[in-house]
């Protein structure tokens, strides 16, 4: 499939082949409290379970159509970094609603937060001129006082918004603990082209430890673009510095930043939904983005090139950004990834419960025969899969039979939200180029409802008496499958 993935957006659950994860989780989680009033789903009263309201079903479906990604993302480590405009806009507690609804499925989450509004709002209340030299504040006593004094406050009033919890609002029962500490080493830019940028820093070490210490007891982890010299001197950092070392040090599962900017735009100025490293590295070399968005770009990278497997850019100016990028199919920003996103493999055990998930609703509605979880297992090296970013969004099984030389092509799935994209196609391909390593010479399937598909990929009608003897035996009257066959 084409489309940008890092979650599901349109299969539910219970509609054909909704996209599962590829390794299930290990545990349940437990079940969910709602804390806000959410309408109760009529019971079911027999083994068909009772369809509810549009309103009910557009709820459930929807959470069904979340929870492979609540699965995968389930101990992945975030970090997210938002920038100081985003407080300064009014939107803090909007956000920390949904950092909240992560830790509480599951998330890992370290949270940095950039200040240059607030220390600019302070230099201009003590009368101090800022001075930036090619985009970079010289930060000196004065700078520096401001720097500590945005980043106290800034601090208090995230701690205050995480620490709410009034009945009826989304942080009722939340109960989170924020922490923050000298996790940050810095040193100083230092004089460059004849700048002394005196307090201004860099990152020189994350305490990656005590980080992933903080985080493993269920904290959530809040870091400050201000770091400590081993002589005890205070560096003004850049929070794009911060966040892009930290997850590089914590070999965090994702860097997100959260910031005045939408997002990465192609050189036409559509906002390109996915990005891979080789582009984002030449786009950077070619130096057409605007300032603001090669810095924050230039940043993912260096996250990306430290082994972050993705990384985000995603405005604020949306409410819930930071959801609907992690659970929306195309997302909202952009997304830049190291790897190409989908593999198309051979099946390993671990694909076992996606492919009984991929499989069931067409199973269910008679468009693929049902086999059992056990028959899958035993066949696991039959299978080939399509994974998007740790999700199964494909299968095809190859059956072999050595005597007449041929081989059955059997439960091709491709997710509703990924059909029309190729997927199918390139199943086919795979699963005719298994046959051929084989030695097998035409393949065959049984369809009672895919027949065209077939057919426009040169496969022919044939005869129950042209399959191989052992499948003729098993060959279902009842269901009359069609037989089509290709010669390979
Ligand atoms: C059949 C299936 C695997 C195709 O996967 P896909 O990824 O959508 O396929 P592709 O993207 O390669 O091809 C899409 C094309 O096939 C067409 N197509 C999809 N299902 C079809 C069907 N049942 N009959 C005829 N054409 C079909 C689409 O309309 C589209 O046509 P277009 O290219 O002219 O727009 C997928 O639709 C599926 O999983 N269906 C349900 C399970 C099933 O029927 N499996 C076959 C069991 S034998």
């Amino acid at each position: 499939m084409n489309a940008r993935t890092d979650a599901p957006q349109t299969a539910p659950a219970s509609s054909p082949a909704a996209p599962v994860p590829a390794q299930p989780p290990a545990a349940e989680f437990p079940a969910p409290a709602p804390t806000s009033p959410v309408p109760a789903a009529p019971a079911p009263t027999a083994a068909e379970p009772e369809r509810s309201g549009p309103d009910h079903q557009q709820f459930v479906d929807w959470l069904r159509m979340v929870a492979p990604y609540i699965h995968a993302f389930r101990g992945k480590t975030f970090v997210i970094a938002f920038a100081g405009e985003l407080v300064k806009s009014g939107v803090l507690n909007a956000l920390v609603n949904d950092v909240a609804l992560l830790h509480a499925m599951g998330m890992q989450i370290v949270l940095v937060h950039g200040s240059r509004p607030q220390v600019e709002e302070q230099l201009a209340l003590r009368h101090v001129e800022s001075q930036f030299v090619d985009g970079v504040r010289v930060t000196d006593n004065a700078a520096l006082e401001c720097a500590k004094e945005a980043a106290g406050e800034l601090r208090l009033d995230i701690e205050a918004a995480f620490s709410q919890g009034l009945p009826n609002t989304p942080m009722a029962g939340a109960q989170l603990s924020v922490i923050s500490g000298n996790f940050v080493t810095a040193r100083p830019v230092g004089i460059v082209n004849g700048t002394d940028y005196q307090h201004t820093g860099l990152v020189r070490k994350i305490d990656a430890e005590s980080v992933r210490m903080s985080l493993s007891h269920g904290k959530v982890v809040l870091l400050s673009p201000l770091g400590f010299s081993p002589t005890g001197q205070a560096f003004n950092l850049s929070m794009e510095d911060v966040a892009s070392a930290t997850a590089t040090a914590l070999k965090a599962d994702k860097l997100i930043f959260i910031t005045e900017v939408p997002g990465v735009p192609d050189p036409v100025g559509k906002m390109m939904q996915e990005m891979s490293l080789r582009t984002a590295v030449e786009r950077l070399q070619n130096n057409h983005l605007p300032p603001d968005v090669a810095n924050y770009l230039q940043h993912l990278v260096k996250a990306l090139k430290g082994g972050v497997p993705r990384a985000h850019l995603i405005p604020y100016s949306l409410d819930g950004a930071v959801l609907l990028e992690l659970f929306l199919h195309d997302g909202v920003g952009t997304m830049l990834s190291d790897t190409d996103l989908e593999s198309l493999r051979e099946a390993t055990l671990d694909d076992v419960g996606g492919i009984v998930q991929l499989i069931a609703p067409l199973e269910q509605d008679g468009t693929l025969v049902p086999r059992g979880r056990h028959l899958i297992e035993r066949d696991i090296s039959n299978f080939s899969v399509i994974e998007h970013d740790g999700v199964l969004f494909g299968c095809a099984a190859l059956y072999d039979y050595p005597r007449e030389n041929m081989g059955e092509m059997a439960c091709l799935t491709v997710s509703q939200e990924a059909q029309g994209t190729g997927d199918g196609e390139r199943l086919l391909k795979r699963i005719e180029r298994r046959a051929r390593a084989l030695g097998l010479e035409k393949l065959f399937v049984l369809t009672t409802r895919t027949e065209h598909w077939f057919l426009k990929r040169g496969f022919v009608h044939a005869n129950v008496d042209d399959l191989p003897e052992d499948k003729r035996k098993l060959y279902n009257w009842q269901r009359k499958s069609m037989v089509l066959m290709k010669k390979l």
